[in-house]
């Protein structure tokens, strides 16, 4: 997996401070989790690390690359950056069956069909899914439908994940869920 650095990185949404001056730096290798309320910053930095929103203020680094300075205005789009990422949503396409969701990425890149075949059949079989390449997303558990998005993040072996999901707490007389 690829190292991460933030300086200085802040989005400004009219008025409003989104993200405000985010320094991190996340090491090749390192899991690291974000955590914090409900609207403090965290769908947005993710979103600004895979290039879905620009950041108004900083740099990001993906691997000692630049990818986004928003002083100069250099930035490299998301199909660009090697990542991979899980919406919290999982964001399946609803007319692709599972096959096509997961093959994606790899279209995109325009990868041979063995090629293709060869690897979502590899992703699906690492996510226990083999066997329902033909079913719509509307046809599986919200669990497998996570799967799906899951595969579709690692099939063209990303150099980085990004896995934006929502953390359960249960506190002593109720459950919370943030994100
Ligand atoms: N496109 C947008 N326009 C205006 N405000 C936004 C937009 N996207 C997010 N925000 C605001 O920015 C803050 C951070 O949002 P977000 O990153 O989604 O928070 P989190 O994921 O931590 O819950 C929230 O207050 C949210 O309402
Ligand atoms: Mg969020």
């Amino acid at each position: 997996m690829a190292g991460v650095r933030l300086e200085g990185v802040s989005k400004r949404f009219g008025q409003f401070d989104a993200v405000a001056n985010v320094s991190e730096t996340i090491r090749d290798g390192e899991f690291v989790s974000l955590l914090g309320p409900s609207g403090c910053g965290k769908t947005t930095t993710l979103r600004i690390i895979a290039g879905f929103e620009k950041a108004t203020a900083g740099r990001v680094f993906i691997d000692d690359r630049l990818v986004s300075c928003a002083q100069t205005g250099a930035y490299v789009p998301p199909e660009r950056r090697n990542i991979g990422m899980v919406f919290q949503s999982y964001a399946v396409w609803p007319h692709m069956n599972v096959f096509a969701n997961v093959a994606y990425p790899l279209k995109v890149r325009r990868a041979s069909k063995r090629e293709l075949a060869a690897k979502v059949e590899r992703v699906l079989d690492l996510v226990h899914l083999t066997g329902l390449e033909n079913r719509l997303p509307n046809q599986l558990s919200g669990g497998q439908q996570q799967r799906v998005a899951l595969a579709r993040a690692l099939v063209a072996e990303p150099a980085l994940l990004l896995l934006e999901v929502a953390p359960l707490f249960w506190t002593r007389d109720r459950a919370r869920i943030s994100g």
